[in-house]
């Protein structure tokens, strides 16, 4: 279940309610799949090949469906980082730049974890939402935002994307930002 720490106090929300009813006022969509689908193999696996990350999308793609559907997700795949995913640093240095996009970042976690650092939508400030598997989570169009991995550095995550070829990374120059 996904936990939440705002930036400018260093308060952390906890508890399936708390969190999903601050997400929703922070027009977040978040919701929560079943990982206990998944065959034994996959469970907290990150270091999957392209035959099972197939799999993935095939066990989810009820859920896949149902949140593509509504909101005009197109097309959909699986990205697994880990220790062996070379260049991982350099990629990571990459992700950690707040940025936007003109359309939503939709990421549902299957295995390992991620944090979505996320400007809130009035003076909330920038607060991390840390995913664990299950966690599912669309980052709304044009709100400022980066993705980091936590300690264990290795995620396996679904993506939907309306336009793959559109989902572009536009940098956000924010003075009101420090990172800490
Ligand atoms: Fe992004």
């Amino acid at each position: 279940m996904a936990n939440i720490k705002l930036r400018n106090t260093g308060e952390r929300l906890e508890g399936q309610e708390r969190v999903a009813a601050f997400l929703q006022e922070q027009g977040v969509l978040y919701e929560h799949w079943d990982t206990s689908k998944l065959p034994e193999e996959l469970r907290g696996n990150c270091k999957i090949n392209d035959e099972q990350k197939e799999q993935v999308l095939s066990i989810y793609e009820e859920e896949i469906k149902s949140l593509a559907e509504p909101n005009g997700y197109q097309k959909w795949d699986v990205i697994a980082l880990s220790d062996a995913t070379p260049n991982l640093d350099e990629l990571l240095k990459k992700f950690e730049q707040v940025h936007v996009h003109t359309e939503d970042e939709v990421r549902a976690i299957v295995a390992g974890h991620g944090i979505f650092i996320i400007k809130g939508s009035d003076d909330t400030g920038y607060f991390d939402v840390e995913l664990e598997a299950g966690d599912v989570i669309s980052v709304p169009v044009e709100t400022p935002h980066f993705f980091t991995l936590m300690d264990d550095r290795e995620v396996v995550a679904v993506r939907l994307f309306i336009d793959p070829d559109g989902w572009v990374a536009h940098p956000f120059k924010d003075p009101e930002f420090a990172q800490n």
